[in-house]
Parts: C-alpha cells; structure tokens; sequence
C-alpha cells in the first residue's frame, strides 16, 4: 500500500521562472543550487514512520537540543537523477542506496525507512522539482537523503524521535576542471575508519573528520587524501569521499585492483557498477588489498597504467600524481588513461539512457 503524502507545493506564480532557473543551472557547482521542494518523514518509537510531507524547500525547525545535532546519530546517502533520451528522468540504483541507508542507520542505532518509502520521496521530489533535472550530458540532479535524530533528550542513547529529510541540487562537475587527473596526498598522520568503527557506514563524523588533512593535502598542493587502514598504515583504503581502482596491463586487457570492502570501507555504489562493467568487458577485477609501496612500484616499474578514484558526487577521476613523507610518483605518466576514460564513459551513457541498461539500474520516476 502506497504512503500518503501530504502535498503542498509552491504555486505556480511564485515558481522561479524558467530563465532564472537556466541561469542558476550553469555552473552548479556542488550543492548550492537547491531545489523548490523538499520531502520530510517523521518517525517515533509510537507511531512508526508517518507524517510524510512535500512542502516547498524551508528552514527545519528543530530543538536545539535534538540528539542528532549533538551526538552525531545522523546518516546520509547520495544518488542522481538524469534526464532520459525519451524526456523521462531516471534516478541510478536507488535500490543500494536505500539498502545502504538502512545499513548506516542500523549501525548508528536508528530505525530503518523501507525501500517503499524512500522510492515513495524520490519519486515524490523528482515529481516536483522535474523542472530541475538538468538536459545536458554530465549534468544531473543529486538526490541528498538524511537521517537525523531530533529527539530532545541528551542521555547518551538512541533517540525515539527521527527525521528523514530529502533534498535535490544540481550539479556537473564535482570535481573543477574534469576529467583532469587529480594530485593525491598519502596520509600518515590521519586515519579515516578503524576496524569494528562507522567507516562503513555513511555518517557525517566520517566526512568531519577528514576535513582537516584534506586541508593539510592542500596545503601541499594535492585535491584529495589518500586513506591508509588504521592498524599497519600501509594497505591503501580510499581516496577522500571515494572509492579507489589500480588498473595493471595493457589498456586491451587490463586487470583491475580495488581494496575489498571489510567494515572500513564505503560500500560505493558507482564501485560496484564500474566492478560489473569492466567484467562485463572481459576485464579481469580482484577486490583485493594494495600497499602503498606496490603502488608506487608498480606505478615506477609501468606494470601498473592507471589509477582512478569514484563516487557518486565524482563519478570518476583519474589520479595522475601521488605525494607522500617517502616522495613523489605519478601514475601513467600523470595523464588520464584510456580504461579509466572508457568505463567513465561506459556509466555515464547507462545513466543518461545512451546505451542500454542491461542491469535494470536505472529507476525510471
Ligand atoms: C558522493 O560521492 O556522493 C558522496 O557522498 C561524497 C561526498 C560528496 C559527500
């Protein structure tokens, strides 16, 4: 049985007008761009999951001493919607992220949203706001569901009183200057996630808490840091918000590397499809772990040709150059290659309804 939404909508005269939208639509950047609409879900240990809202986009009203804003049980996901070759729009496997979404939430202590309900927002939002997806190839509008705890009762335990919240921006490019191949810095002071730690799960503290050496990296000149794991400091877990792939052997048979998932690791959803897609290509993909001297020793020796970190917000990138306390490498040569290009490509045409998807990836609202 289909949830009731209860639909206010901004009126039609108090819409931004199509001009002003197209303007704010170029050059996006990354979350600035909202939407009009936004979708709310209430849930309490009473009632279950209700009060399921579309209203337009506002300020939450929230108790200043709501256990989401001081103990940090929140979690979050990140997917798109792209506009279709027919005029349609389709959201990609919004399937793993809802079931991703409810694997953070169980690891936080939270109650989990059906995957009925999430659909139910996404199609509620997507809906509204249709206006809003952008036309153009490598443009889509990011779908952003939160989890938050506004229970106000500062006892440290799991609150009885939630929120689900989902928004909508537009973006292009997450990265400035894409597909150019990024710069990365090894951290050795830092670590992102420690075995039997949240770093499997999509919380905020994780994103908080690399923000300072992201900070230290561009202070000597790098775009993102490079995580090691949290006990050797040596195997290499992932790059900023993303996943990471090491592609070895001639560019016709390439065999790819990507560290495997162990309760560290972001289960990435642009990572799985890319694993499936370079199989899919007879491409040999091991999920197996990698040190930071076999890279670089693969990446001198040429045995090893690219390296590309992915996400959703990214897609991929390249990386081009590594820097660490041990020194400097670059990896084919510092410049994008063409397995790298080709499954960023591969993706990009399945999201956008370019080439067929053969998967049933892309969810059509
Ligand atoms: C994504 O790739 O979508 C992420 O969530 C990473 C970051 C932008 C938060």
């Amino acid at each position: 049985n289909a949830p009731v939404f209860t639909r206010r909508t901004v009126p039609a005269a108090n819409r931004i007008p199509a001009a002003q939208r197209s303007q704010r639509m170029r050059q996006p950047g990354f979350g600035r761009v909202l939407t009009e609409h936004m979708v709310t879900i209430r849930w309490s240990a009473d009632l279950g999951w209700h009060d399921a809202r579309l209203d337009p986009y506002q300020d939450l009203r929230l108790d200043p001493a709501s256990v989401g804003l001081h103990h940090g049980q929140i979690v979050f996901e990140g997917l798109k919607a792209y506009s279709q070759p027919d005029g349609g729009v389709g959201v990609f496997r919004p399937d793993l992220a809802s079931e991703r979404l409810r694997r953070s939430a169980r690891r936080l202590a939270m109650p989990e949203l059906p995957e009925s309900l999430f659909l139910a927002a996404i199609t509620e939002l997507v809906g509204a706001d249709r206006d809003w997806v952008p036309a153009t190839v490598g443009s889509s509008l990011y779908l952003r569901p939160v989890l938050l705890a506004t229970e106000s009762d500062l006892g440290l335990r799991p609150a009885r009183e939630y929120l689900f919240l989902l928004i909508a921006f537009v973006t292009d490019n997450f990265f400035p200057g894409e597909v150019s191949p990024l710069t990365v810095w090894v951290s050795g002071d830092y670590v992102r996630a420690a075995p039997g730690g949240t770093g499997e799960a999509k919380t905020p503290g994780n994103y908080a808490g690399s923000l300072l050496p992201a900070q230290e990296a561009k202070a000597r000149g790098c775009d993102q840091v490079v995580w090691l794991d949290a006990v050797e400091r040596r195997w290499i877990e992932e790059l900023g918000g993303m996943n990471l792939f090491f592609v070895y052997g001639p560019p016709d048979s390439p065999r790819l590397i990507t560290p495997p998932l162990g309760g560290t690791i972001l289960p990435g959803v642009t990572r799985d499809a890319l694993i499936t897609l370079a199989r899919g290509s007879g491409y040999a993909v091991d999920e197996q772990p990698l040190s930071i001297t076999e890279w670089r020793s693969a990446a001198e020796d040429g045995s090893m040709a690219e390296t590309f970190a992915c996400g959703t917000a990214a897609v991929v990138a390249p990386v081009g150059t590594v820097r660490s306390t041990e020194g400097e490498w670059q990896v084919g040569g510092g410049v994008s290659g063409p397995v790298t290009l080709g499954l960023r490509r591969a993706l990009v045409d399945i999201q956008h309804g370019l080439s067929p998807d053969h998967h049933g990836w892309v969810f059509p609202v």
